[in-house]
């Protein structure tokens, strides 16, 4: 039976046979054997292996092993009299399976730029840096489903392709066969694209179920290429009924505590690395971001404190204009050094589901921006009332004929609801520290591209 090496350092079986898999990192040669360091991906650490020149395949094979080759292995689990590693395994037997050849093989030993490995996204996860991105986001997409399934929440798979634009920004990318032989023929009867935001979806189910949330793939074909975008992200999107702003507020604020508790608990090796070598104090950050309260702030007040800022920004600050990334980062970073709730801002630049407040002015949406990244959630209370739901979306020059199913969620047994996206990559970000999302995600889509 296999055995990872996680497991080995965990639970340290000495003297014990170990049987085990992995990838070459290095290897030294000293006279009589040599030592070989594997990582399996596991867990961060590589283990050591001794093999000596009594093994029979030692000059033909092992000798010959180079970074980057497959191996398999048993062997002796011993104590190791060697700094830098508490066991070591002595080789009964070490089969290489697949040569890397050195010549060729990209990944050496030396420290590799993110933007030299993103050409290589079918070799990076062997990195240190992006095995341990890849761990804490399985991690944190755990504790993501904890969090709601222990709080009664329902999943709900929302569909990928749609004929309803959320976000009405017009951001969809087109679904078709390629074979309609005139623009109106649709395969869906009409024009249909992959899905923004599972939101008006999963509004229904909250209209039935109470508390459910849809954590899946969206898509935007949106031309920005920032260190905060990607055409392909992941949404962990609650939506709860009988649920006001305040409710909705403290269950964002709840989540990110949540999940950055989690990865701090359940991935100190790869959180160390990331403190280290990432972000140099991440850890008491992430610590602070749990301890202290956020703050909450109205986007009016939010645009005076940024008209009065002793900062010159690239992007006009007016009331009426929506808040840019350094606007964001200039509030959470500089101002309160903390994450921030940002509420009701012009109903003028929010989608038409968000409830108008009674100013008229504003609806009753939140974003929560944290230091680092800006904004990591978007959300709000959604419109239950028919006639101002219905009047906001003849204002926004929407086809109604094609959103009955959702106005008939405020005709029948209607309820106050509330929801939010929150962006995981953005999360997973301000996890491990990583300045660009596209090491964040395992296979990133950006405009021009998409590798494999
Ligand atoms: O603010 P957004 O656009 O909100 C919605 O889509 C709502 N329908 C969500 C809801 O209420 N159920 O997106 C939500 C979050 C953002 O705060 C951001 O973290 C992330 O999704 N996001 C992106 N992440 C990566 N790349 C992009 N292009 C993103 N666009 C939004
Ligand atoms: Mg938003």
């Amino acid at each position: 039976m296999k055995t990872r090496i996680k497991n080995i350092l965990q639970e340290k079986p000495v003297g014990q046979l170990v049987s085990l898999g992995g990838w070459v990192r290095t290897k030294r040669d000293t006279g009589s054997f040599s030592f070989v360091e594997i990582n399996d991906g596991s867990c961060l650490a590589n283990l050591q292996i001794i093999a000596d020149e009594k093994l029979g395949n030692y000059v033909s094979d092992i000798k010959q092993v180079s970074t980057g080759s497959s191996v398999m292995v048993e062997g002796t689990l011993q104590v190791s009299p060697a700094k830098g590693q508490d066991v070591e395994v002595h080789a009964s037997c070490f089969r290489v399976i697949g040569k890397a050849d050195p010549e060729t093989y990209p990944l050496q030993k030396k420290r590799h730029s993110f933007e030299f490995l993103r050409e290589l996204s079918h070799l990076r996860p062997r990195t240190n840096a992006l095995g341990a991105v890849s761990r804490v986001r399985s991690r944190l997409s755990y504790a993501v489903h904890q969090f709601f399934q222990d709080r009664g929440f329902a999943q709900i798979h929302t569909p990928i392709m749609t004929t309803s634009d959320c976000e009405g920004a017009g951001e969809m990318f087109q679904v078709t066969t390629g074979q309609e032989k005139t623009k109106a023929e649709h395969f869906f009867g009409r024009p249909a694209g992959l899905t923004v935001s599972g939101q008006l979806q999963a509004e229904v189910y909250a209209l039935a179920l109470g508390d459910v949330y849809t954590f899946g793939p969206t898509f935007r074909a949106e031309n920005s290429n920032t260190s905060r975008h990607l055409s392909e992200f992941w949404m962990v999107e609650p939506e709860m009924a009988f649920c006001d702003l305040q409710g909705n507020m403290e269950l964002g604020t709840e989540i990110i505590k949540y999940l950055l508790q989690d990865a701090l608990t359940h991935c100190p090796e790869d959180m160390q690395l990331f403190d280290k070598f990432i972000e140099k104090g991440l850890l008491q950050k992430l610590e602070n971001i749990v301890q202290k309260d956020f703050v909450h702030i109205a986007y009016t007040e939010a645009v005076e404190r940024l008209q009065n800022a002793p900062k010159k920004f690239d992007y006009p600050v007016k009331w009426g204009l929506d808040l840019q990334s350094e606007h964001e980062r200039y509030l959470s970073e500089d101002v309160f050094q903390c994450p921030i709730i940002v509420t009701d801002y012009p109903a003028s630049i929010k989608p038409f589901y968000m409830r108008v407040n009674d100013d008229r002015k504003t609806v009753a949406a939140m974003d929560i921006l944290v230091p680092g990244i800006g904004e990591i959630i978007g959300g709000s209370q959604r419109e239950e009332r028919y006639d101002v739901l219905e009047a906001r979306m003849i204002e926004a020059g929407i086809n109604l004929a094609d959103y009955t199913w959702y106005l008939d969620l405020r005709r029948y047994g209607s309820v106050p609801h509330s929801g939010f996206g929150l962006g995981f990559e953005r999360l997973v970000q301000l996890v491990t520290g990583m300045a660009n999302i596209r090491e964040v995600i395992a296979f990133p889509r950006t405009p021009g591209s998409a590798p494999c």
